[in-house]
């Protein structure tokens, strides 16, 4: 049977914070010649994607998701010649890299913004959203996110922060420029983009307001919050046409990887990939699974409802950390047996992988003041006790999952030469570190190492189909995956008592501890210990 899985359905993708990753010139900020020095490290880890978070020309308020050249790079994270290197080098090892395109809005230093606000009849007049009065709109971070421009004695609307202005898409001026600016990378070779808010680029044409709710917070999967239920200002029918309509501009090159950030329940991101086919974006990141509890319940009713949605042709995205919420190994308690048979799911499930920089060594958060942080989120907070976030367990302070990555144990983890790092070195970086990890054969660094090496080798998991298995003990979940020629079983235990299974297979083919193992007829499961059989 022809193989029909496009190369993006079956990739992983290895997601860098550039500004954390590494530096290369000593100025204690992550850089591109950076990245171009670790991708050995990234492909020996064993992912052929990368993802890199924005580092376009940007006053850098939000570290480069405000952006004021699309088309050139800041200085600090390199030249546009360093970009092109990346790419470059990057499919030199056979492997791709992805951009992280923000198409909601830009930094209002952009040129463009300065010129819309300078008066209301210049020719960029209305490349944003300008009203005389604001309406009851909510932003995404909190508040009103309407912000009076005196120049204009309009207000404009921003979805994220008072500094990075909507754009218009309704302007046809607008659209056609920003698939221009993807056109631009494409032709450079980037292999597809990660779409930043994808899904709040459209808002009502009417501005209507949106209406109450009794939800106090957003949640992951979903915006509404603070009072109000975001109706209006985003998941609007045209933003669910742009999905197709980008997918195309993207095909003109070729096959693309493009991985859309949607924070909304899972039946609407499905709707980001398509209808019937997957001819929206390629995959669309589900959120709910940043807030999992780690038991067998859980992904039983997570993946159930995951492959009811984004049951073939279309593939779901496994992630589990960002840049933007808790680590998930903090969410672990740091226990790194649990971490590994996390990311044993992850790397065996019927979707793509994605895994933030640092993951893979059990780096975790780093408890920070607000007062002091540099991500300008926090400062909108600061006047609230702090205990109403912990208790709450979300991420204000997103410096706390942006630290250095930790690559040895020298001076600043190894991550640069300066006497200081943009952002302070996580204390466990003298055993928590790349290079201690290599040495330690059953580090959670070698796990995922392993499991990468697997999961490549193994056509059942990176295009077979899923099914769970029934009849397990509490605590365990089952699935096989089954491709032509190949059948795999998996067995997860998330208790931490030993657990023996009965099952048919033939052969232990994957022991996630030492002491998993498999006789004929029956398993037997360290706590949280995982096995793969061949059935
Ligand atoms: C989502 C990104 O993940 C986040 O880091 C950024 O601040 C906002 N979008 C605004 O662009």
């Amino acid at each position: 049977m022809e193989n029909k899985i496009p190369w993006y359905h079956k990739t992983s993708i290895y997601h860098i914070y550039p500004r954390s990753f590494k530096d290369s010139n000593g100025d204690g900020i992550g850089d591109l010649q950076g990245i171009i020095q670790k991708l050995d490290y990234i492909h020996d880890l064993g992912f052929e994607s990368i993802w890199s978070s924005p580092f376009f020309a940007s006053p850098q308020v939000d570290f480069g998701y405000d952006i004021s050249d699309y088309k050139n790079t800041s200085p600090e994270f390199g030249t546009l010649d360093d970009a092109l290197q990346l790419i470059e080098e990057v499919h030199q090892r056979g492997m791709r890299i992805i951009f992280d395109l923000v198409l909601n809005h830009t930094s209002d230093e952009h040129p463009w913004f300065k010129e819309s606000r300078s008066s209301r009849d210049n020719s960029k007049a209305d490349w944003y959203l300008w009203r005389d009065k604001p309406n009851n709109w909510n932003s995404m971070t909190g508040g009103n996110g309407w912000h009076y421009a005196k120049e204009r004695r309009q207000y404009y609307w921003c979805s994220f922060l008072p500094f990075q202005p909507d754009l218009n898409w309704r302007d046809p001026e607008v659209k056609q420029t920003m698939f221009d600016i993807a056109r631009f990378w494409l032709g450079k070779g980037v292999d597809g983009f990660r779409l930043d808010i994808f899904n709040t680029i459209y808002k009502d044409a009417e501005f209507r307001d949106n209406p109450f709710t009794f939800k106090l917070a957003p949640t992951p999967d979903d915006p509404s919050g603070y009072f109000q239920k975001m109706q209006y200002s985003q998941d609007q029918p045209e933003s669910f046409e742009l999905a197709k309509e980008f997918r195309q501009v993207c095909e003109e090159f070729g096959d693309k990887l493009t991985v859309g950030e949607i924070t909304a329940k899972r039946n609407i991101v499905r709707r980001f990939a398509g209808d019937e086919k997957n001819d929206g974006l390629a995959l669309a990141f589900d959120f709910e699974m940043l807030e999992f509890k780690f038991t067998a319940e859980f992904f039983r009713r997570l993946i159930g409802d995951i492959e009811t949605h984004f049951h073939p042709p279309f593939m779901p995205v496994y992630v589990f950390s960002n840049l933007d919420k808790r680590r998930s190994i903090h969410r672990l308690g740091n226990d790194v047996r649990k971490a590994k048979l996390l990311h044993m799911l992850q790397l065996t499930m019927r979707g793509v992988p994605c895994m933030y920089y640092g993951e893979e060594i059990g780096m975790t958060n780093l408890k920070l003041p607000f007062n002091t942080a540099l991500d300008p989120i926090p400062h909108k907070y600061k006047h609230l006790p702090r205990f109403i976030f912990d208790l709450l367990d979300v991420t204000v302070n997103r410096d706390e999952v942006r630290t250095p990555m930790q690559w040895d144990g020298t001076k600043n983890a190894g991550f640069s030469s300066a006497e200081k790092a943009w952002l302070p070195v996580h204390p466990n970086y003298m055993h928590v570190n790349v290079e201690s990890e290599s040495k330690d054969g059953k580090s959670l660094l070698n796990t995922i190492k392993t499991l990468m090496k697997f999961r490549s080798e193994n056509p059942a998991i990176l295009e077979g189909s899923f099914e769970f298995l029934e009849g397990l003990p509490t605590g365990v979940l089952g699935y096989a995956r089954e491709t032509d020629g190949q059948k795999l079983l998996a067995l997860l235990n998330f208790a931490e008592k030993a657990q023996d299974v009965k099952l048919n297979f033939s052969e232990a083919v994957y022991r996630l501890t030492v002491r998993d193992e498999a006789q004929d007829g029956s398993a037997h499961l360290n706590g949280f210990g995982g096995l793969i059989l061949s059935a």
